[in-house]
């Protein structure tokens, strides 16, 4: 995995997060739930792009429109699109940006990012906010796996042999940054879909 420590300036963060409020004014977070049971998420999350990522009784898939509103999803900004081909270059086009905040007491359990039909493209994942403390394992669910502190302005790359590494996020920090005006973690995932 490539961990690009402070990659954004506080200008490009505050860009973005200016840019995450009109996305979410469009298509407003919404609560995903577990496959089956139907257990809320402590995430809360909505998406841009041609696609956005949702999970609810009937699974976890991509779909072009908002579950709640039946809209189409905003468009990815370009600043963001911007920032995709900084990284990961030309020959892959972002169809998916999920937005993922995450309240003081929200986590994420160890998953994999495999619901995509390709995995040779990376997974750019950009961190705002409060800090966290991510986890990373290997490529089977059993492999031991290691923790260390995203901060604002990080970026991830989930590319090669780490595309399909598990990894979840144990918790956040509240109040570690003064980005948003209330304790949270923003949370930005970049992917091809197909
Ligand atoms: C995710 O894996 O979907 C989220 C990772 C993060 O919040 O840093
Ligand atoms: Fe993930």
């Amino acid at each position: 995995m490539r961990h690009l420590p402070k990659y954004l300036s506080l200008e490009e963060q505050n860009q973005l997060l200016e840019m995450i409020r009109e996305i979410t004014s469009d298509a407003p977070l919404f609560i995903p739930t577990m496959p089956r049971w139907g257990t809320a998420f402590s995430v809360r999350m909505t998406n841009c792009g041609d696609y956005g990522w949702v999970a609810d009784k009937s699974g976890y898939r991509y779909q072009s429109f908002h579950p709640d509103t039946k809209k189409p999803w905003p468009k990815i900004p370009t600043q963001l699109l911007d920032i995709w081909h900084d990284l990961v270059g030309e020959q892959w086009r972002a169809e998916a940006c999920l937005i993922n905040y995450y309240a003081p007491n929200a986590k994420m359990g160890l998953h994999q990012d495999n619901d995509e039909a390709n995995f040779d493209a990376p997974v750019l994942s950009i961190s705002l906010g409060d800090d966290c403390i991510f986890r990373l394992g290997g490529l089977k669910r059993s492999d031991p796996t290691q923790s260390f502190t995203l901060n604002s302005g990080d970026i991830i790359l989930l590319e090669k042999e780490s595309r399909l590494k598990f990894h979840g996020v144990d918790r956040i920090k509240p109040n570690t940054s003064m980005l948003l005006s209330k304790p949270g973690r923003l949370n930005l995932t970049m992917r091809v879909v197909n």
